[in-house]
């Protein structure tokens, strides 16, 4: 029988990634992102929510269980950066940061919960934060901080699912182009690091999965 997944931040680079791996493999994805126009190319099950948006972001969960009943992955893949020092960083640019990686996440898991089948797959593409502790990064280090910390605690809660953080180093796609750092010439494929995940979960894998 098809599994089901979502895919939350489903327009980005890796989100893409996953659900174009995640279809090929016989999954059943449904995507969420701001522009679920653009994923018409690789699923038919696509919904429209902002992270950021309790409401939205609730009925989008509602919407799932309507079409797919349960989940047995769940994928948190939006993010977003900038490089700005504390003393020039507006508040609506740290909140748009925490949420894009930390908050969001957080509701969106709050919401999914209930779909979660026993055994299921929860997983957020996390960062190496340790490395992150920059001039200009305060709030997305903070926030790549701040997720793992709630992976771990929730992985204490929910013990009948499994709980992955994702920590690629850089990967190639446009997130480079929010900041004034080099792309590295090393950098991971986005597929590359669906793919992997993918094995890494099916290979039963918890905890820090580090790319
Ligand atoms: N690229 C790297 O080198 C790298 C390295 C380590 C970790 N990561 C992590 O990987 C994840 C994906 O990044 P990426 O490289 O694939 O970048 P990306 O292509 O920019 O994808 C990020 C996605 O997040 C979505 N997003 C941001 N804020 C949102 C919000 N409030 N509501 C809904 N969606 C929102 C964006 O949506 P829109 O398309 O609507 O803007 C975009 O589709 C991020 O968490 C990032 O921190 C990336």
């Amino acid at each position: 029988m098809a599994k089901n997944a979502i895919v939350w931040g489903a327009s980005g680079a890796i989100g893409r990634a996953f659900v174009n791996q995640l279809a090929a493999d016989g999954w059943k994805v449904l995507g969420v992102s701001r522009h679920p126009e653009d994923l018409a190319d690789l699923t038919d099950h696509r919904l429209t929510a902002d992270v950021a948006d309790p409401g939205r972001v609730r009925e989008a969960v509602h919407a799932a269980g309507m079409t797919l009943k349960s989940l047995d992955l769940y994928v948190y893949a939006a993010g977003d950066i900038t490089s700005v020092p504390v003393r020039e960083m507006e508040p609506h640019d740290w909140h748009r940061i925490l949420n894009a990686n930390f908050s969001g996440a957080y509701l969106t898991t709050h919401h999914s919960l209930k779909l979660l089948n026993e055994g299921a797959h929860v997983v957020y593409i996390g960062a190496v934060s340790e490395r992150l502790r920059l001039p200009g990064l305060s709030a997305y280090g903070a926030a790549k901080v701040a997720l793992e910390a709630f992976a771990d605690a929730l992985k204490k809660e929910e013990r009948k699912l499994n709980v992955l953080v994702v920590r690629p180093g850089a990967v190639d796609t446009d997130f480079w182009e929010k900041v004034p750092m080099s792309k590295p010439k090393s950098a991971l494929s986005p597929e590359d690091v669906a793919q992997r995940t993918l094995e890494a979960i099916a290979n039963g894998e918890k905890g820090t999965l580090d790319l």
